[in-house]
């Protein structure tokens, strides 16, 4: 039998605290108005003091393994996809194994920020189609508002990132005909890394962290965001276009095209490329923000419930961001 891999199951969990743009208002010289016409976004959530990004993960994790029929006891590995990990090590996949109550699963992190859920994606069905597992738990999720600086100072990215958190049970199958995973595409430029980043703590520093670190914001998110913005628009649909040619798709095949949602404005001139009508982009950001790994997986989870994506529905998942990297999906859902 070919081994590849489908997709069983689909969840996502965000914290109920709903912050709105107006909200932001009060905390920083900033406007509805600005916020909507540059990134879309009109209202993000942000966690509770006492929750944690492996929380959000485990609630998407139980609401994921409901929809796939899975107990605990099915997941033979985790791949976990988050920028915002609880500890600065170990990574959150160890803590979701313990949270859950997992057996002694393998747990493994991923790195990749905006790409982290395509990038876990594709490391997960190779470790499938290679016969390593049979069923893995891909989560992608971030809590990103403590490390947002809710001030003037800080109002070019504060305004931008929400928390959330999105999961997939990932598990085998034989035919093509049916649900599976097609292939990947994944890039990625280090001579832009500095151009979206926190840079401190890291272990390039002396010292590693101190005090003036912390009081002149470079413990903080940088972003250039005209730089981000102008390689987006040009990457996303290269990526797209390269994954829909190695399986000789054409976008208009596409039932659904699910971008990372970085920015309403972005998502519009990658639409626009493509070619494609409104309702085949999938766009949530107007109420989350840009919740990083976790975008896409949430975005995939609403699409499944809302019945936006059938079975048997082509989707591809996209998306750019720090690294820079750049990365896609194909699949037959
Ligand atoms: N509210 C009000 N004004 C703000 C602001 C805010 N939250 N943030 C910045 N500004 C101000 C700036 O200080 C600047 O003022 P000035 O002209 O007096 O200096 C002005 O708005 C324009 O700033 P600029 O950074 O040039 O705006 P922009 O048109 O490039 O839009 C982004 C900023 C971030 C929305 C835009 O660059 C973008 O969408 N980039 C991509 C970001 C992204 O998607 N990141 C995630 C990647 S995964």
């Amino acid at each position: 039998m070919t081994r590849l891999t489908r997709i069983a199951g689909l969840g996502h969990y965000v914290p109920p605290r709903v912050v709105t743009n107006h909200d932001l208002e009060q905390l920083m010289d900033t406007s509805d108005a600005w916020i909507q016409e540059r990134s879309g976004i009109q209202e993000r959530h942000f966690a509770a003091d006492d929750t944690t990004c492996t929380d959000m993960a485990a609630e998407a994790a139980r609401h994921a393994l409901d929809a796939a029929g899975w107990t605990p006891d099915d997941v033979q590995f985790i791949v976990f996809a988050t920028l915002s990990p609880d500890l600065f090590f170990p990574g959150n996949g160890v803590l979701l194994q313990h949270q859950l109550g997992l057996g002694e699963v393998g747990a493994m992190d991923i790195r990749n920020q905006c790409t982290g859920f395509v990038y876990g994606l594709s490391a997960a069905d190779g470790l499938i189609r290679m016969g390593t597992y049979d069923r893995i738990l891909l989560i992608g999720a971030e809590l990103q508002s403590p490390a947002l600086r809710l001030t003037t100072e800080g109002r070019d990215t504060a305004v931008l990132f929400g928390d959330g958190a999105g999961a997939a049970c990932l598990e085998v199958t034989g035919g093509r005909d049916g649900s599976h995973v097609l292939g990947h595409r994944m890039h990625s430029n280090g001579k832009y890394a500095l151009e979206l980043c926190i840079r401190r703590p890291g272990a390039a520093n002396r010292p590693w962290i101190s005090k003036e670190m912390i009081d002149d914001g470079s413990s903080g998110i940088y972003m250039n965001g005209r730089e981000v913005f102008k390689h987006a628009v040009t990457k996303f649909p290269a990526v797209i276009l390269e994954v829909l040619a190695d399986h000789g798709v054409t976008p208009d095949q596409l039932a659904l095209v699910i971008p990372h949602q970085a920015n309403m404005r972005i998502t519009e001139a990658v639409r626009k490329r493509l070619d494609l009508p409104e309702a085949k982009v999938y766009s949530n950001i107007q109420r989350y923000g840009n919740t990083t790994a976790g975008s896409i997986p949430i975005a995939f989870s609403e699409a499944v419930r809302a019945g936006t994506v059938k079975r048997g529905d082509l989707v591809c998942l996209a998306s750019f961001g720090s690294g820079f990297t750049w990365a896609a999906s194909l699949l037959r859902y």
